[in-house]
């Protein structure tokens, strides 16, 4: 597949993403948060970028450290692979908006205001047709939904020390989810569950999508809207994990095999 070492793949993760890029037929790919490069290395897209503060690869790579190479075409391995080590924050600064990608997995810090951040930043540089997938959307337990990730993993080692999540944490990822659902209504979106894996978010752009805010004509109206928008945007500060287990429709949760049949409708449909 590369020239990179075996790791251990996460197959759930891998499996997900190469089914989409076989169904949309992706040729390029980004992972914010690549870490040691288990899911990364098991991509199957021509084009691929990492980025990563801190990469904890398998193998010495020089490229990692050229902080100024995201450029228009940015492939510079024999792999087709680009590396950056950096934040995601930094890489957007520099990524050239002609850069498009058909398949993003944001998997890098993970708090919601970082993390709808990269949201943000990646639909700039996504592919009309293109597909981003959020890790870590769901807590696994109340302690996972900390936002400081070393007290997650003190309280629950102290609390219930035979927990089988040990040093799982997912932050508060979660609250994206609102946001979502409040500001993006051109965006559809599924939370897809998997046996061997932890839930991800899956998020494309609605087909023929019109903004009622820019068609409505009264500047009042209007006003009205963006008010309440901004009342809901304070108050999903206080969105907690007993929060989301009370509200879980929000999530549009579907198994892997009802979100790809869903999937290859709809891209059969997008191509008509
Ligand atoms: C959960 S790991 C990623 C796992 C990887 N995607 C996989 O599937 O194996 C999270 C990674 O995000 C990285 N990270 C932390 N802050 C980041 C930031 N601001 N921008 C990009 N990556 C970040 C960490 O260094 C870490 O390697």
């Amino acid at each position: 597949m590369n020239d990179f070492p075996q790791l251990e793949e996460r197959i759930s993760y891998t499996r997900k993403i190469n089914k989409i890029s076989s169904i949309i037929g992706a040729d390029s790919y980004l992972e914010i948060g690549v870490k040691c490069g288990n899911t990364f290395f098991y991509v199957s897209v021509n084009n691929k970028y990492a980025v990563d503060p801190k990469f904890q690869l398998p193998v010495k790579l020089e490229v990692a450290r050229q902080k100024d190479i995201v450029t228009n075409t940015g492939v510079i391995t024999k792999s087709g692979t680009l590396f950056f080590e950096g934040t995601s924050d930094e890489f957007f600064k520099k990524l050239k908006p002609t850069v498009k990608f058909d398949i993003i997995l944001l998997d890098g810090l993970h708090l919601y205001d970082q993390t709808y951040r990269d949201l943000c930043n990646s639909l700039e540089n996504l592919n009309q047709r293109g597909f981003i997938i959020i890790d870590d959307i769901v807590p696994c337990d109340k302690y996972s939904a900390y936002r400081d990730q070393q007290l997650c993993v003190d309280s629950r080692n102290k609390v219930e020390p035979d927990s089988r999540y040990k040093s799982a944490w997912q932050g508060d990822v979660f609250k994206i989810v609102p946001f979502i659902n409040l500001f993006h209504p051109y965006l559809d979106y599924c939370t897809v569950t998997s046996t061997d894996g932890f839930p991800q978010l899956v998020l494309w752009r609605r087909k023929d999508y019109r903004n009622p805010i820019e068609s409505i004509k009264f500047p009042s109206i209007k006003h009205q809207m963006m008010e309440s928008t901004r009342l809901a945007s304070e108050n999903i500060n206080a969105i907690d994990f007993d929060w989301i287990k009370n509200n879980q429709s929000i999530f549009q949760v579907c198994n892997e095999e009802s979100f790809f049949s869903y999937l290859k409708e709809l891209t059969g449909y997008q191509k008509q």
